[in-house]
């Protein structure tokens, strides 16, 4: 176990939405090796469309990821590119809150490319935070597949997951020698 607290943020708010199967796991898998974990789906929080008139909204989901040295995103693409959601939570964000936290991606589609170009669209904008991504990277092929219930993980992610973990503990604990 590490000092470090994660955050995991899901990106889908669908009905009967898939990326729960996947995120779900991550997060069984993850949580006992981390300080803390904390989950923010944004479907329970209900975040409006990012116009600044929601200060109270605003400021919950930021007092929240405020202690996370790590985040994982988790997110489907729709149209090539990360769901609505997620984009909508990002632009929460100024130049500061996610600055000098380490990002991790992990992409759901019920494809064969696994949210690939979704990834790429991330990785191309969230730089302008200040944030470190890692190398790793999940994409979940065929989500109803491969995390058909709830509930269970796969071996094959289950591997994938670990890597991305480990990263993000080796990324995180070099940039907070402290903790
Ligand atoms: C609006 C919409 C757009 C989609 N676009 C893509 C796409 O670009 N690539 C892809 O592989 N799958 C696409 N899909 C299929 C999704 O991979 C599949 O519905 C998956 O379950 C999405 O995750 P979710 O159930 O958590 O929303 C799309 C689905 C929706 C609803």
């Amino acid at each position: 176990m590490t000092q470090i607290n994660l955050g995991v943020i899901i990106g889908s708010v669908r009905l009967n939405r898939a990326t729960i199967r996947p995120a779900k796991a991550f997060i069984q898998q993850a949580e006992n090796q981390f300080k803390t974990l904390i989950t923010l789906d944004l479907l329970n929080l209900d975040l409006p469309m990012y116009d600044e008139s929601h200060p109270k909204v605003e400021q919950k989901f930021l007092e929240a990821i405020k202690p996370c040295e790590a985040l994982i995103l988790i997110f489907p693409e729709y149209n090539y590119r990360p769901s609505p959601a997620i984009l909508n939570a990002l632009d929460y964000f100024r130049n500061y809150e996610l600055k000098n936290k380490v990002l991790g991606l992990i992409s759901v589609s019920n494809g064969n490319f696994g949210g690939v170009r979704a990834q790429m669209v991330m990785r191309a904008s969230l730089p302008t935070f200040g944030c470190y991504l890692t190398s790793n990277t999940v994409t979940i092929q065929n989500v109803n597949k491969t995390f058909p219930l709830e509930g269970e993980n796969d071996p094959i992610y289950k591997e994938k997951f670990q890597k991305l973990i480990e990263e993000v503990i080796q990324l995180t604990s070099k940039l907070n020698p402290k903790l």
